[in-house]
């Protein structure tokens, strides 16, 4: 098995998309759960583009060991310098330094002409090796560059001690042909001796995973990648993506260290702390991506799973599939639905209730568990043990926030308050002086679903109780209440 590394640019290049900025204790946290994830190679920032990003690369540097921990530069000595105080504390480090090589950049952004770029190249290599063993060069816009300069710049790197060499389809544009048969180019003319070629490819045209993937079919080692394909205008590279492409791809015979378990939990996470939803038909981690509606894929995936997937969702860190129960399902999802509330029918039964939920599929989108109970004439209370009788919250600044909660436990009425550092908190922390069980708040994700203050906040949330994740939704035009009802609804689901 031929080994690819994985680059996390999550922290740097990812970061840069407008409204998603991090603090530094939320990058650590980042940082700490890349590294539980297993990739190679962290790019924790660009240390002199701000105090904020070289504080950030000094306080991940302490706080990660596994990975190598890398930071950006221009082919500035400054930056270099800078670079390499910042990685200080690294236990294993890296500079990654660069230069745009297309006519585009020499031209207008450096006023320079090609040999001037190389001789600026390898200096910077040069001089970046003085600090650190591990030097990766970059050569920006390499997707417009033409292919016989960019082999001299890539031969010359090297020469100067360069490990890893960039190649990024900095704007996007590449065919994946194209990006392919340029890293080929490169394998072919360039004495690669102790270094590998880097994918870092951009998904203006919606081909930035296609372009990685021709890559490393054609030699390169290392993949730069974001989690979600995060990343300024259209993104970057999908981690998730290539992973799962390489590993579903047995045949390559080309592994990643990647624990792919625990991709799933890892993009929630990164979504909810730089505030950026998931598209529901996102590969691999978007709510659709594993959820089958037609009757007919949902009566193969019954059957056995590999008649429509090719991917164990289990695999990414998600426990089950979802058949989402819509006017196109057919009987079997049904029946399986049934059977997993508790309910066994005949074939007669089964006839009559799917005539039902046909009726209603035609008028409501998605059908719910509660409405399979309705269907098939079981009561709904068991599904809703637990109710909200009322919330009333105290919040401001300069007075503590308090919550007095009312809930209907089957039929019994309970009142708990509880102080907290905030209005949710406190609801949450007064309902679990309730419901007396220990749980973990995993994620927390408030959404507005249109715009405007007088919107509806959509709270998904995930609570962990005995080992186990429980998922909980409420809309509410009151986020405090709706953040309430979601954590409701996930403990209805562990509360028997
Ligand atoms: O897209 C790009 O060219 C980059 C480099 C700075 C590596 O992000
Ligand atoms: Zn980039």
């Amino acid at each position: 098995m031929d080994r690819l590394f994985i680059f996390d640019t999550t922290l740097r290049d990812g970061e840069q998309v407008p409204g998603c900025q991090l603090n530094t204790i939320e990058k650590i946290q980042v940082a700490q759960a890349l590294e539980a994830l297993g990739v190679d190679v962290i790019e924790a920032g660009f240390p002199i583009s701000s105090p904020g990003d070289f504080n950030s690369v000094v306080e991940i540097s302490k706080a990660v060991s596994e990975p190598i921990i890398c930071g950006l530069t221009r082919a500035v000595e400054k930056d270099i310098e800078v670079a390499a105080d910042a990685l200080k504390y690294a236990k294993r480090k890296r500079i990654h330094t660069g230069i745009g090589t297309s006519d585009y950049h020499i031209k207008y952004k450096f006023n320079s002409t090609q040999d001037e770029v190389i001789e600026r190249a390898i200096k910077a290599v040069k001089y970046a090796k003085r600090y650190v063993e591990d030097v990766e060069f970059y050569a920006e816009d390499a997707g417009r560059t033409d292919n016989e300069y960019l082999a001299k710049v890539v031969q010359a790197v090297i020469n100067a001690g360069a490990t890893v060499v960039n190649i990024p389809d900095t704007t996007g544009y590449c065919l994946p042909t194209e990006y392919g048969a340029k890293i080929k180019y490169l394998i072919d003319h360039v004495d690669m001796k102790n270094a590998i070629l880097s994918t870092h490819c951009h998904q203006d045209l919606g081909m930035a995973t296609a372009n990685s993937v021709m890559g490393v079919l054609n030699g390169a080692r290392q993949v730069e990648v974001t989690i979600n394909g995060i990343g300024e205008r259209a993104g970057n590279t999908s981690l998730e993506e290539v992973v799962m492409a390489i590993k579903s791809h047995k045949e390559l015979n080309i592994e990643t260290n990647i624990n792919t378990k625990k991709i799933y939990p890892t993009s929630r996470m990164i979504s909810s702390l730089m505030n950026m939803p998931i598209q529901p038909n996102k590969a691999i981690v978007g709510r659709n991506a594993f959820a089958h509606s037609s009757g007919i894929h949902q009566d193969g995936v019954l059957k056995n799973l590999s008649t429509y997937e090719i991917i164990d969702p289990k695999d990414v860190g998600i426990e089950d599939n979802a058949i989402v129960l819509t006017a196109r399902s057919g009987r079997a999802a049904l029946k399986n639905r049934l059977n997993l509330l508790g309910i066994e029918v005949d074939d007669d039964q089964l006839a009559e209730i799917y005539q039902r939920f046909l009726e209603l599929a035609d008028r409501k989108k998605d059908i719910t568990d509660e409405d399979v109970l309705i269907l098939a004439g079981h009561k709904t209370d068991h599904m809703r043990r637990i109710k909200l009788e009322y919330l009333q919250v105290t919040s401001g600044v300069g007075i503590r926030n308090i919550a007095n909660v009312g809930l209907d436990i089957a039929g019994v009425k309970f009142e708990g308050s509880a102080t907290g550092n905030g209005p949710v908190d406190a609801a949450l922390k007064a309902i679990k002086s309730i419901v007396k069980r220990e749980t973990v708040l995993q994620e927390f994700l408030i959404q507005a679903i249109n715009r405007g203050s007088d919107d509806v906040g959509k709270v998904h949330m995930q609570v962990e109780y005995d080992g186990r994740i429980y998922y909980g939704f409420a809309a509410h035009t009151d986020i405090v209440v709706a953040s309430a009802e979601a954590f409701i609804n996930a403990a209805n689901k562990f509360v028997k």
